[in-house]
């Protein structure tokens, strides 16, 4: 599969929020949002995979909720919802200048069906990024937790994934801290037992730097950089 070269240059912001399940990414994204708006008047964004369309509710469904699918089958699904979202919802944003803001993006992908399924990382970057045109956040954040304690915190009945057993989880966990590891400066990890107020003060820290160091006229979206140091605490 060719991946292709960097799409063209957006001039907005792209933030994605990563993470096992219940590890407070919508509302960590929430607070953001509400910030951006007041404090920076941007025009925000706020979204998610999968469902950030009407078509992608229709493949949250079948992928969260349905009955059995293989593992190239889901990756397929998250990748067609992620496809669609970018050219229908994330690009157009960019382009206006927003910031955008994701609950889960291609990491999810990466970690989940990559590691968790065992498809291989590799393979599924490059689907995400075929999927994308090669489409990378400028900066992502991950949520770190014990997904014991994540999983605990859910209500209501586990969907197909929160049901795919504890060394699964285990295994994505893992998979993002790696990534972000060496994944560069895009990434900001963040220990998700601290309380919501530290964790989003740093999230807006963050953030702030990246929107500074971005102006809305010239910018365009990350793409893969080289590996440098990783916040953490
Ligand atoms: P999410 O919407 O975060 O779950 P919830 O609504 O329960 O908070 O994500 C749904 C599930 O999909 C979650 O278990 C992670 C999984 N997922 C993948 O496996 N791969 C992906 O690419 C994405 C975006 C999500």
């Amino acid at each position: 599969m060719t991946v292709p070269s960097p799409g063209a240059p957006a001039r907005g912001v792209f933030v994605s929020f990563e993470g096992g399940d219940g590890v407070g990414k919508s509302t960590q994204l929430g607070l953001l949002g509400d910030w951006l708006r007041t404090t920076r008047h941007r025009e925000v964004v706020t979204t998610r995979e999968p469902g950030g369309t009407a078509l992608g509710l229709e493949l949250r469904d079948a992928v969260l909720h349905g009955g059995h699918v293989s593992a190239r089958t889901e990756a397929l699904l998250y990748a067609t919802d992620r496809a669609h979202h970018v050219d229908t919802v994330v690009r157009p944003a960019l382009e206006r200048g927003a910031v955008v803001l994701t609950d889960r993006y291609l990491d999810s992908s990466v970690a989940y069906q990559g590691d968790g399924r065992d498809l291989g990382a590799e393979e599924v970057e490059r689907l995400s990024l075929w999927a994308t045109e090669g489409l990378l956040p400028d900066l992502t954040v991950l949520l770190d937790l014990d997904p014991a304690v994540g999983l605990g915190r859910l209500t209501g009945a586990p969907d197909r994934l929160e049901r795919a057993g504890a060394e699964f989880h285990e295994r994505t966990r893992r998979a993002f801290l790696d990534r972000a590891a060496v994944g560069g400066e895009r990434w900001l990890v963040l220990d998700a037992t601290r309380s919501v107020e530290e964790i989003q003060e740093r999230i807006r820290a963050r953030a702030a730097a990246v929107l500074d160091a971005r102006p809305a006229a010239t910018s365009g979206p990350a793409t893969s950089g080289p590996a440098s140091s990783e916040t953490r605490r």
